[in-house]
C-alpha cells in the first residue's frame, strides 16, 4: 500500500481517498508509527499529511525520522513537508507570513516530475504559518509563492517531494494531477486498484473463511449493509440468509425497494421481521432523544436475534451451522475506534447487528478497507439498483429521531410523506450529488396557525436540513436554489393535510449537529 501518515489534521482520510482515485491502494497510519512498523508494511510510497500545528511548537506530533533512511518514495504536504524539510537537513522558518486560503503558485522550470504538465501560474489552497526557508541539500526548488521561497521542493534520486500547499483539497487547481504525477511517474505505480479488483479478492477471501458454513446478515435498507450482503451473496450464494427488521420507522417505499428490487437484482435470499408494533410499543410517551435511541437500538437487536435463534436452530437441525456474521463496517469506522483520538460520544450511535454475547459468531466485514465511494461503487458493479447504492445517509433509529416528541404510527406516516416530496423534488432538481442528505424533521409538538382556502389551520412545522458533507464529520448547509425550496414548500403544505408550515435550518456542524436528535 501507500501509507498515508496521519499528523492529526482531516486531511489525511482525504489523501488516502485521492490516491485510490488514483488507482493506488491506501492504508492510514498514525505519526507515531515506527521505521520497523513502515518497513513490516513493506509500503510502495508514504504521503506525509498536513497537521494542525508548527513543527516548532509544543506537543507539535512527532515522527520517526528514521523512515526517510528506508528510502522510500515519499511526498511530504504541508505540515509533512515541513517535516520532512526539516528532517533532510533543510530549514523551517517562522517567517511570520501566514498563507491561508487561495494563494498564486509559480513553478520553477517546469516543476519537474511533480508538477509536470501543469501550468506555471496555478491556483493552490494554502494553510500554514512556518515556511520552509532552505531545501535540504540535493533537493531542487520547483515552486514559489510571493510569501514562501520553498513551496514545492523534489529530489528525483531520492524519490523525495514535498509541496506546501493542500494538492488533496479540490480548491487547488490542480491537485489531483501532483498526486498522480507522484504515484505513477516519480514513485511509478501502475493505476492497478480498480473496484473490479477488490470485488474478486473479497470473494475469495470470503469464501476462504466461510467454508461451507452458514452465515447472516443484517440488513438495514442503507448502503452499507446493502452492498456487504450482495458481496458475501456472490463469494457464497444461498449459504447467505439476509435479515431485514422492519421497524416502522423506515422511509416510504424502503421495505419494498429492499424486498423486490433488492433481493431480484443480488438473488439474495431475504427474510423480513415485521416488528412495526413492538417498536412502536415500546416507544410510546418517550420523548427523551437518548431513550429513544437506546430502546430502537434494544428492540433492533432483540428482533434480530430471534430470528437469528430460529435460523441457527434450523441450521444445526440440518447439520450446516450458522458460524458468521456480515457487518458494513467501512474504514473511516475502523480509522476512527482504532485511533484513540478521545473524540467525544456525542450521540449513541448503533449499527445494526449488535452481537448477543451467548452465540459465538464471526465476523465478515468486507469493506473495512474502503471509503463510502468505494463502497457505492462495488455496490453498482454488483447490480444492486442507484436507488439503493446511491441513497443518503440515514441513520439506524430512523424517522424515529426525526420527530421531535413522542414517536407514533400518525406522526410517522406524516413525516413519511413529506421526507418523499422532499427526496423527489431534491432527486428532479438534479442535487443529490451536492447534497449529502437532507432530514426532515416534524416538530410534532409544536403547532402554529395558517389559513388554507377559507379556513384557519393549526397545523405543525417541519425542518429541512439540507446539508453538505465530505464525512458528516463536520457540515454545512446546503444553499438549495430558492426555486427548489418553493416548490417543496408548496408540494407539502398542499399535500400533507397537517403541515402548514415549512422551514429551512441554516446551520452548520458543528455546532449543530446533522440529525436533530
Ligand atoms: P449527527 O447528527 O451526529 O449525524 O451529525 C452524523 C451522521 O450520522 C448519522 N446518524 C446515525 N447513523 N445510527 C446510524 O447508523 C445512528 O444512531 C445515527 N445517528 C446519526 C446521521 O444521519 C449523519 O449522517
Amino acid at each position: 500500500p501507500v501509507l498515508v501518515v496521519d499528523f492529526g489534521a482531516q486531511y489525511a482520510q482525504l489523501i488516502a481517498r485521492r490516491v485510490r482515485e488514483a488507482g493506488v491502494f491506501s492504508e492510514l497510519v498514525p505519526h507515531s508509527i515506527t521505521a520497523e512498523e513502515v518497513a513490516a508494511k513493506n509500503p510502495v510510497a508514504i504521503i506525509l499529511s498536513g497537521g494542525p500545528s508548527s513543527v516548532y511548537a509544543e506537543g507539535a506530533p512527532e515522527f520517526d525520522t528514521s523512515i526517510f533512511g528506508l528510502k522510500i518514495p515519499t511526498l511530504g504536504i504541508c505540515y509533512g513537508f515541513q517535516v520532512m524539510a526539516r528532517a533532510l537537513g533543510g530549514t523551517v522558518a517562522k517567517t511570520g507570513h501566514r498563507e491561508y486560503g487561495a494563494t498564486d503558485a509559480t513553478l520553477t522550470g517546469n516543476g519537474g516530475v511533480l508538477l509536470e504538465g501543469t501550468p506555471t501560474e496555478q491556483n493552490v489552497w494554502m494553510s500554514h504559518g512556518d515556511s520552509v526557508a532552505e531545501a535540504p541539500e540535493g533537493f531542487e526548488v520547483l515552486a514559489t509563492t510571493d510569501a514562501t521561497p520553498v513551496a514545492a521542493f523534489g529530489n528525483a534520486d531520492a524519490c523525495f517531494y514535498g509541496v506546501q500547499w493542500h494538492p488533496e483539497v479540490k480548491h487547488s487547481d490542480h491537485g489531483q494531477t501532483i498526486i498522480e504525477n507522484f504515484l505513477h511517474k516519480a514513485a511509478g505505480l501502475p493505476a492497478d486498484w480498480t473496484s473490479g479488483n477488490v470485488i474478486e479478492e473479497q470473494i475469495a477471501k470470503i469464501r476462504e473463511q466461510v467454508g461451507s458454513a452458514r452465515v447472516i446478515s443484517a440488513l438495514s435498507g442503507g448502503v452499507d449493509s446493502a452492498v456487504s450482503t450482495a458481496l458475501v451473496h456472490r463469494a457464497i450464494g444461498d449459504q447467505l440468509t439476509a435479515v431485514f427488521v422492519d421497524h416502522g420507522l423506515l422511509r416510504k417505499g424502503e421495505r419494498e425497494q429492499v424486498e423486490n428490487d433488492y433481493v431480484a437484482s443480488t438473488g439474495v435470499r431475504l427474510i423480513t421481521v415485521d416488528a412495526e408494533e413492538t417498536f412502536l410499543g415500546h416507544l410510546a410517551g418517550v420523548t427523551d432523544p437518548e431513550t429513544k435511541r437506546k430502546i430502537i437500538g434494544r428492540e433492533f437487536i432483540r428482533a434480530f436475534e430471534k430470528v437469528q435463534r430460529e435460523l441457527v436452530d434450523e441450521a444445526k437441525a440440518e447439520g450446516e451451522p450458522i458460524k458468521f456474521l456480515v457487518q458494513g463496517t467501512l474504514y473511516p469506522d475502523v480509522v476512527e475506534s482504532g485511533g484513540g483520538s478521545g473524540t467525544a460520544n456525542i450521540k449513541s450511535h448503533h449499527n445494526v447487528g449488535g452481537l448477543p454475547d451467548d452465540l459465538d459468531f464471526g465476523l465478515i466485514e468486507p469493506l473495512r478497507t474502503l471509503f463510502k465511494d468505494e463502497v457505492r461503487q462495488i455496490g453498482r458493479e454488483l447490480g444492486i439498483p442507484e436507488a439503493i447504492v446511491g441513497r443518503q445517509p440515514f441513520p439506524g433509529p430512523g424517522l424515529g429521531i426525526r420527530i421531535i416528541g413522542e414517536v407514533t404510527k400518525d406522526r410517522l406516516e406524516i413525516l413519511r410523506e413529506a421526507d418523499a416530496i422532499v427526496r423527489e423534488e431534491l432527486t428532479a432538481a438534479g442535487l443529490d450529488q451536492e447534497i449529502w442528505q437532507c432530514p426532515v424533521v416534524l416538530l410534532a409538538d409544536v403547532r402554529s396557525v395558517g389559513v388554507q382556502g377559507d379556513g384557519r389551520t393549526y397545523g405543525h412545522p417541519v425542518v429541512l436540513r439540507p446539508v453538505s458533507s465530505e464525512d458528516a464529520m463536520t457540515a454545512d448547509w446546503t444553499r438549495v436554489p430558492y426555486e427548489t425550496l418553493a416548490k417543496i414548500s408548496n408540494r407539502i403544505t398542499n399535500e400533507v393535510a397537517e403541515i402548514n408550515r415549512v422551514t429551512l435550518d441554516v446551520t452548520s456542524k458543528p455546532p449543530a449537529t446533522i440529525e436533530w436528535e
